[in-house]
């Protein structure tokens, strides 16, 4: 595992998109994440993509999770999140860009179809956020690291981190998410871990110090990946 500090998000994005650019190219298959952690990542690839150095155009992408509960049209579902923060601002085509169908009637149907359009992918690199309890993707504290693909109850400090994106009321937070497994994760070539602001800093110590993995602090299943890329402020610097 490689942990890097920097002074600002900005500094630490745009080292991201370095080690990203160095282990993909054009035909490459990612793994994105949503949330406040990804998006100036994100800038960096659609500065780059604008400045003519970066084709998406054979790129495919997975996300790792939706809400249930919201319409894809809600300016905060994962959906809409990745039209507004990248999709929309790059050459991916729409038909090479997955996000849970968490809005499906037959969810567990969804489910499937999610796990087999996985299985039957070879995922790059990962970008992936952390919770301040340490989960990844919506991998709750005490998942089954041997989990796929699956729907979660969303852990009350969760949503009450999540109410920022919804005018800080926790009533309009959804309450379940669609995520992909700890299990799915794994199987990425590559992992890249944002994480900025002091209320990381115990799951980035939980991260990065010591041996323990624990289902408990989900995030530590990653010191059994063979390459992790983990980028912080120095607010969630644990130092
Ligand atoms: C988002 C996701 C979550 C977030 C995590 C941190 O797709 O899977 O694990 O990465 O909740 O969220 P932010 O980045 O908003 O602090």
């Amino acid at each position: 595992m490689k942990y890097l500090v920097f002074d600002s998000k900005k500094e630490a994005s745009k080292e991201a998109y370095k080690i990203l650019k160095s282990l993909i190219n054009e035909n490459s298959t990612l793994g994105l994440a949503t949330g406040g952690s990804p998006i100036a990542l994100y800038e960096e690839m659609i500065s780059d993509y604008k400045a003519g150095n970066f084709s998406y155009k054979n790129v495919k992408s997975y996300n790792l999770d939706e809400y249930v509960g919201i319409s894809y049209d809600h300016p905060e579902s994962y959906h809409k999140f990745m039209e507004i923060n990248l999709f929309n601002h790059i050459d991916i085509e729409k038909a090479n860009t997955h996000v849970p169908d968490a809005g499906n009637s037959d969810l567990s149907a969804a489910l499937k179809a999610y796990q087999e359009q996985l299985n039957n992918a070879e995922i790059d690199v990962q970008i992936l956020g952390v919770g301040s309890n340490g989960h990844i993707g919506f991998n709750e504290p005490g998942t089954p690291f041997e989990k796929g693909v699956h729907v979660v109850d969303l852990k009350q400090e969760t949503i009450e981190a999540n109410s920022r994106f919804f005018n800080n009321d926790i009533n309009l937070v959804p309450k379940q998410a669609v995520t992909m497994g700890i299990k799915d994760i794994m199987r990425a070539k590559h992992i890249i871990l944002l994480a900025f602001g002091e209320a990381k800093q115990h799951a980035i110590k939980r991260l990065v110090e010591g041996d323990e993995i624990t289902e408990n602090i989900p995030c530590t299943v990653l010191k059994n990946h063979p390459s992790v890329y983990v980028l912080v402020d120095k607010e969630a610097d644990f130092k």
